[in-house]
């Protein structure tokens, strides 16, 4: 199944069926999908949050701010999040209300605003269901590309038998499968993309070198998610232990100066670059054909500048996105500001080594992003949902063009 590492936001609404929302959050959670849920107040009644957010491992989400602490629950943040929205069970009224954009609730303004594929399960009285309005509502939500699990025909909570009744939870599972396989993001298609990742390394001699933490891992998330959203990907990486990620044409370099000529031969052409690798400032100045011997007391190695890849690009970058990170220890959102400015970058990733779990080599991040509109930041978060805001920020840049 296609739903291992895929986020996936479960909306719930008013109906007896809410009961198999439970076992449809068990069911994902179980094929290794994150799961978040969003439930109507109606939903409450049928259904406990304790019950959901026990199931889906992560609170629930169903009034726009927490009323205890005034903590502000974004629909466009858990819309951004979802890999794939499945409403299920769907009602007649939240039908009607997403085929009109009344958005008079989390779980709809959480549509509204959602980029990734939606997915209805209704579950209604069969006359409900067979009424020409909810026919023409969901038509109307077939047409802007929601995918529908019918009903399947059965006894109903009415006592009626008929079509009307939720589609199993296993069935749901396997649709929200299918649906993610067909139809993974495919926003960037066409764009091609350079990024770099990794360490450089600068010899001092042919056994010594100058180098630094970085394992390639935050550069390599970033160039698999680009490519997983159709883009065409070179990345340009020095020395890693890392394998090349599905889909992405790779460059080996080792040195600074090897890393500015693979990324200048390759900038024309391409619409973005992003700049993830730890690349050395400085190197040394002459570089010993042997190996330097030691003697008595101390050596000084003389260093000189290496060329300012980034900022190489930002002079020349036109209409086309630059992204750039910036590694702080200090002063963070100042150095991260000028770099915005000196580089001509778009955005900057900042990442302190004041965070834990934030940097080099693990496999989580805890990053802001500075642009020149202001200053986002998140949470600890794994390497490959940093990846996916900057492949989401890259998609918007795109739109405005
Ligand atoms: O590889 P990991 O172990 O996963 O670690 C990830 C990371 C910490 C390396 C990554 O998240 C990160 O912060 N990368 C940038 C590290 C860095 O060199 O930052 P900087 O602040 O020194 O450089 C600013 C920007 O200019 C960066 O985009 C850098 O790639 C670029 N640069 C710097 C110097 C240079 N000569 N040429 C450049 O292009």
């Amino acid at each position: 199944m296609a739903l291992k590492g895929k986020n996936i936001l479960v909306g719930v609404t008013g109906s007896i069926a809410a009961y198999k929302a439970a076992i449809l959050v068990r069911c994902l959670v179980k094929e290794g999908a994150s799961v978040r849920v969003v439930m109507t107040a109606a939903a409450k009644e049928f259904i406990t949050p304790l019950t959901m957010a026990t199931l889906a491992k992560n609170p629930i989400y169903v009034e726009f701010f927490n009323p205890e602490n005034g903590d502000w629950h974004s629909h466009v943040s858990l819309g951004e999040w979802a890999d794939c929205f499945v409403i299920a069970p769907a009602t007649a009224n939240t039908l009607a209300k997403m085929a009109y954009g009344i958005a008079d609730n989390l779980l709809l303004t959480t549509y509204l605003s959602a980029r990734c594929p939606v997915m209805v399960a209704p579950a209604m009285d069969l006359d409900m269901y067979s009424h020409p309005t909810t026919g023409e509502n969901l038509a109307k939500l077939a047409s802007v590309g929601v995918a529908i699990v019918e009903p399947e025909e059965g006894e109903l909570a009415s006592g009626l038998s008929g079509k009307g009744r939720m589609a199993e939870p296993e069935y749901i599972t396997e649709q929200i499968s299918k649906l993610l396989d067909g139809a993974e993001k495919k926003t960037l298609n066409g764009r091609r993309f350079i990024v770099t990742a990794g360490a450089t390394i600068e010899p001092i001699d042919p056994v010594r070198y100058i180098t630094n933490h970085s394992t390639g891992k935050m550069g390599y998330a970033i160039a698999e998610e680009l490519a997983s959203r159709g883009a065409e990907v070179t990345l340009i990486s020095g020395r890693t232990a890392l394998p090349t990620p599905k889909g992405v044409e790779r460059v080996d370099v080792l040195s600074a100066e090897e890393m500015y000529e693979a990324v200048k031969a390759r900038w024309e052409g391409c619409d973005g670059g992003v700049m993830c690798a730890a690349v050395a400032d400085y190197t040394p100045a002459e570089v010993s054909p042997v190996k330097v011997k030691k003697s008595e007391g101390d050596m000084a190695i003389r260093l000189r500048r290496t060329p300012d890849i980034a900022a190489s690009l930002g002079a020349v970058k036109g209409d086309r996105l630059l992204i750039g990170f910036a590694l702080e220890t200090d002063h963070e959102e100042e150095n991260a500001q000028g770099k915005l400015e000196r580089k001509n970058f778009d955005l900057v990733v900042l990442n302190s080594l004041r965070d834990k779990g934030a940097g080099f080599g693990g496999d989580t991040n805890k990053v802001t992003f500075v642009t020149r509109d202001g200053m986002e930041s998140f949470p600890l978060e794994q390497k490959s949902d940093v990846a996916r805001r900057i492949a989401a920020f890259a998609d918007s840049f795109f739109k405005k063009f």
